[in-house]
């Protein structure tokens, strides 16, 4: 859809650029600016910007038509002017868009000047800009990967509003479209706030006669700080007064904060600044994670799951050396949430620093714990006791963790506030009534999605009563759900499991001091007690050694030894299962750090041989089936899994979406309803989808090991939830990837 004339009203930066990209990709017919300056008219036309340019509208307003377009590029308060102009002169043919920060007032003076909203009017904000100003800073390249918002009303007419689209998204940028209110109480808060705080600071700063030298002196903070306040301040004025009402209740809600900054200063109130900051520091690190990779005006929400990381990986390699790989997600989230409810403050070390148990952190950090890093491992947790959470201020979003939100949702049920857990779209789709029932049973009130999907809501305030619960299935997140809502509840609470799985809430407990009774496959607790801080040692995470011990043992060559892994006799089904094949791995340096064993783990090549794997050792191994079926995938002769239904409900749907990419691979691997029958022989090459699943992508990553050809691996972005660094690790082991951003 091109246009014919694209008139300019405003050649300043924003119009200006406009029109220079539009002529660039060769959108419009003619360019013809208005301009009250001289000056800018004359540079519009000899820098080629303009083919025409006049003082006033008024010169070329009754010659236009179905096909043109009017863009509004003038300060905020102008705009009602220029709008009076085109309502008096202009056909009801032309599309008519703006450029102003403030959507409401446009709107308001829009419907003064035409007596209602014209279908013809679209309003937008680009949201792009730099402290240069003037035509002489027109770039083409100003809107690339930046935000336009577009407000649409009712009855605007959806041809018009396909021509401003088409406009924008021919100078390279992406339009979003949001309702006016909403796109003036975002803007204030993200927009207009900052900048009247940083006008303010400097002249502030300014009037400070006893300190003249200041700007002298002033160093990187007071220049990062207040770079804003050197943008054009007519713009400014006009935006201040227009949005009047939504920077006023963003500007109340921050010198509220300030104030309250400023007693606890006064106070030297410690655990208040150091509230105030680490949240504040941990929700910047947040979105700089995030801009690194996408200009400031991208939504953050949405980044990360649109970028899309592939793995190329080539066939063969060695593998040799001594790795650690990071710190165990299961210990990791569990001291975030016990040191959170604990008396006193609990140092971690070796705490993961992958997204999942960044999303438990940050969730405690919502309901008022002080948190201090992580920093290389370490974490300083200080605990505000059992009835110490505070509401947190929205619902806490868990991202791809289902150990966050099952965990929590146990914790949650106790406390006096009411809380909503959300997730990301894997999250979303997993069962979340194994925790709700034995919850309700214990007087909670909780709801969820149809067929017991997340969101979860949770109403505070209710009295909990200790259960005995048979757990329905081998579930230590459902264990452990159960028994953090027994530390809330009257009497005793008890869980009863059909088969052994990971203990580490147990251990942790005992570990803070709460008396924890264990009796075979029983664990009971009795509510009301007290957790008192302590000092945690994080083990490397077997889940991660996994990977690696698969690939020595099944790498002609190798000899690899994983350091302080986590042996906890809950989690080694792994080292059964692959000893069971043959596999050839030894543990030195055993020894128990908090509670929890660890050793160092030797594995070698040797040659592997399928077997029925035992019923027993599947809960035990119930995370590394997905890097068993690469290794069975190696081994002579057949393996069989079975009485692992589980695994359909994971991350993903492991059965069904490993027996796909080995399918593609040429590997002869039949799903079953519970398990997977696996013929050993070549893996060939291929691409293959992880289905956004961490540990899926990391095992076809092994798999390559013993391929014909090169592996892509698709959708592998969260591998970065549970191991941080896999990528290198894996090429300073000796295995060669690429990664592909797209
Ligand atoms: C976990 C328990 C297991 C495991 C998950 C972590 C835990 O899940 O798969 O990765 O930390 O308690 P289930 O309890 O659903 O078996």
């Amino acid at each position: 859809m091109r246009i014919n004339k694209l008139i300019i009203v405003g050649f300043g930066l924003i119009g200006a650029s406009l029109a220079a990209g539009l002529r660039k990709v060769g959108a419009c017919e003619r360019v013809i600016a208005i301009a009250r300056s001289e000056h800018t008219r004359d540079k519009a036309v000899e820098l080629k910007l303009a083919d025409e340019a006049h003082a006033d509208l008024n010169a070329v307003a009754d010659t236009l038509g179905a096909d043109d377009l009017i863009c509004i590029a003038v300060p905020t308060l102008t705009v009602d002017k220029i709008l009076r102009q085109i309502a008096a002169s202009v056909s009801d043919q032309v599309t008519i868009t703006d450029c102003a920060s403030v959507k409401g007032h446009v709107e308001e003076a829009a419907r003064k000047a035409f007596g209602e909203l014209p279908p013809q009017l679209i309003l937008g904000h680009p949201i792009a800009g730099s402290e240069r100003s003037g035509v002489l800073a027109a770039d083409p390249e100003l809107y690339i990967d930046h935000r336009v918002i577009l407000t649409p009303a009712e009855n605007t007419d959806s041809h018009h509003l396909e021509r401003v689209v088409n406009m924008w998204e021919a100078v390279g940028a992406e339009v979003l479209r949001m309702p006016v209110a909403e796109h003036d109480d975002v803007l204030a808060a993200t927009s207009h706030l900052p900048h009247v705080i940083a006008y303010s600071l400097v002249d502030t700063l300014a009037h400070d006669t006893e300190n003249e030298n200041i700007f002298r002196y002033a160093a990187g903070g007071f220049r990062d700080f207040t770079r804003i306040a050197s943008s054009d301040p007519t713009m400014w004025h006009d935006i201040m007064l227009a949005n009047r009402d939504s920077v006023l209740r963003a500007l109340d809600l921050f010198t509220n904060n300030l104030a309250q900054l400023r007693q606890a200063i006064a106070a030297q109130d410690s655990d208040y600044l150091m509230g105030v900051f680490t949240r504040a520091k941990a929700a910047r690190d947040h979105f700089s994670s995030r801009i690194a990779r996408q200009p400031y005006t991208s939504n953050p929400s949405t980044t990360m799951n649109e970028q899309q990381i592939e793995y190329l990986v080539q066939p063969g390699g060695s593998l040799t050396g001594s790795l650690r790989v990071p710190g165990d997600k299961s210990i990791s989230h569990r001291s975030i949430m016990l040191g959170s409810i604990a008396e006193g403050v609990t140092e971690i070390e070796g705490f993961l620093e992958g997204e999942d148990a960044l999303a438990t952190l940050q969730a405690f950090r919502d309901m008022g714990v002080v948190i201090e890093g992580p920093d290389q491992g370490r974490v300083t947790v200080h605990g505000v006791g059992l009835h110490g959470l505070q509401a947190p201020p929205g619902a806490l979003y868990l991202g791809n963790s289902g150990t966050s939100m099952r965990l929590l949702a146990g914790l949650l049920a106790g406390q006096s506030f009411d809380t909503e857990l959300t997730g990301d779209e894997s999250l979303s789709r997993r069962p979340m009534n194994r925790v709700a029932d034995p919850l309700r049973s214990m007087g909670a009130k909780i709801e969820t999605e149809a067929k017991g999907l997340p969101p979860l809501r949770i109403e505070g305030g209710q009295e909990l009563n200790g259960i005995r619960y048979d757990l329905p299935m081998a579930s230590a997140q459902v264990k452990s759900c159960v028994l953090l809502a027994g530390l809330y509840a009257q009497g005793q609470t008890e869980v009863v499991e059909p088969a052994v799985t990971r203990d580490h809430t147990e251990r942790m407990l005992k570990g803070f001091g709460y008396p924890v009774e264990c009796d075979g496959p029983r664990v009971s607790l009795q509510g009301g007690g007290k957790l008192k801080a302590c000092h945690i040692e994080v083990p490397a995470d077997i889940s991660s050694a996994a990977f690696f011990m698969v690939a020595a043992a099944i790498t002609p060559g190798a000899d690899v030894t994983l350091t302080h892994v986590g042996i906890n006799p809950t989690r080694t089904g792994i080292i059964n299962i692959l000893r069971l094949m043959g596999a050839d791995i030894g543990f030195s340096n055993k020894r128990e750090v908090g509670g929890e064993p660890v050793a160092d783990i030797r594995v070698r090549h040797s040659e592997l041989k399928g077997i029925d794997i035992p019923p027993e050792l599947v809960p035990l191994a119930i995370d590394e089936f997905p890097v068993l079926f690469v290794a069975a995938a190696c081994a002579e002769g057949t393996t069989r899994l079975s009485g692992a239904e589980e695994l359909r409900v994971k991350e993903s749907d492991r059965i069904q979406v490993m027996a796909d990419g080995l399918h593609i691979l040429g590997v002869d691997a039949q799903p079953t309803a519970d398990g997977m029958i696996i013929n050993g022989g070549q893996i060939g090459e291929g691409t293959v989808e992880s289905h956004g699943d961490h540990r899926i992508a990391m095992s076809f990553v092994i798999a390559a090991l013993r391929a014909s050809g090169p592996i892509n691996i698709r959708d592998c972005a969260n591998v970065s939830t549970s191991f941080p660094g896999f990528v290198e690790l894996a090429r300073s082991a000796g295995i060669s990837i690429e990664i592909n951003a797209t």
